[in-house]
């Protein structure tokens, strides 16, 4: 073919895609002009019989006619939204899927998921109670007088009508026992607040865990036994569990637990202030003052309860060193822990 020769072809071919009227036709006529076995490569494979005078022109021609069918053919494709050419299926089974992404647990709710599986095995059952309270049963109810300091406003969130945010997970124990005749055994994991000042190792939006078991000759003995059966299997066999004597108003008598640091294994270090111990939960023996409340039988009825922070257990396990890590939803942080 000659110059003049694919000109004639040129318009053609741009005449036919002008009036073709569907992505198809469109289609049709870049393989008839452009395709494989189409015109252009016939033009391509007549080049070398081309007197090499004309061979430049000729060659320049044949660009002008694949370049210009090519670009009204895409231009025009675009109007009837896309292309028809065939190239297998639409669905193409081999391409590698989105990836999602998993989330993974927290470690406050791996914690939590832990010490209820823990209780559960002990016969414990999970209770639960609302995030606002009375005062009665934060404080009342648990043999807390008004003029204790804890009911401040300083330490206490306090809302309009007399409500607050519960303090400790404890009032859910008056919850369960209002509700219930004993025995009870339940444990009780929940959100806290308190107006403390945020820092390394405080919050004031926390988690516990309570644990109340109430029957017939329940004694500190008991307590011991079921706050050391956790400790092992919470933090390890070889964990130490030591309890001094406090003071809580709601328990008489009153003991703090700790378990041995396990940064250090008890020697001192940083983590545990160099004492070898971590102060882990708060217990003693229902003072016979909340079963009053609740309508129990004191004489016939002896418990215990206990309540510990989830964040703080938390951070010993897998060696957090500050509150806030917990709270920044960095995923790179919590996407470690199982
Ligand atoms: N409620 C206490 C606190 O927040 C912890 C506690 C101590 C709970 C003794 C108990 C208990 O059930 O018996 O500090």
């Amino acid at each position: 073919m000659n110059a003049k020769e694919i000109a004639a072809v040129t318009e053609q071919a741009l005449a036919e895609a002008r009036g073709a009227t569907d992505a198809e036709a469109l289609e049709a006529v870049r393989i008839r002009y452009l395709g494989r076995k189409g015109l252009l490569p016939q033009i391509m494979k007549g080049l070398k019989d081309v007197p090499p005078e004309e061979r430049g022109e000729v060659g320049r021609c044949a660009n002008v006619f694949k370049n210009e069918v090519n670009a009204l053919v895409e231009a025009r494709l675009a109007v009837f939204g896309g292309a028809a050419r065939k190239q297998g299926p639409a669905f193409d089974h081999t391409l590698p899927g989105a990836w999602r992404g998993l989330g993974s647990l927290h470690p406050v709710s791996l914690v939590i998921a832990d010490a209820v599986r823990i209780f559960s095995r002990l016969g414990f059952a999970v209770a639960e109670g609302p995030d606002i309270e009375t005062p009665y049963n934060n404080f009342t109810a648990l043999n807390t007088p008004d003029y204790h300091p804890s009911l401040d406003a300083k330490d206490t969130f306090w809302l309009q009508g007399g409500a607050l945010l519960r303090t400790q997970t404890s009032p859910v124990q008056i919850r369960v026992m209002q509700s219930h005749p004993p025995p009870v055994r339940i444990v009780t994991p929940g959100r806290c607040y308190r107006r403390d000042t945020t820092d390394a190792t405080h919050s004031a939006n926390f988690h516990q865990i309570e644990g109340l078991y109430v029957d017939r000759q329940v004694s500190l003995a008991d307590l011991k036994g079921t706050l050391a059966y956790f400790a092992r299997d919470m933090m390890g066999p070889r964990v130490g569990v030591r309890f001094r004597p406090h003071f809580f108003p709601f328990t008489e008598p009153s003991v703090e637990c700790d378990f041995s640091c396990h940064v250090c294994g008890g020697k001192g270090c940083r983590v545990c202030k160099h004492s070898g111990w971590i102060e882990i939960a708060g217990a003693g023996m229902v003072d016979p003052r909340v079963f009053a409340h609740v309508g129990y039988d004191a004489e016939a009825f002896t418990g215990f309860a206990f309540g510990m922070g989830i964040e703080r257990m938390a951070m010993i396990k897998y060696g957090i060193p500050d509150i806030r890590m917990l709270y920044e939803n960095d995923a790179r942080f919590l996407q470690q822990f199982e």
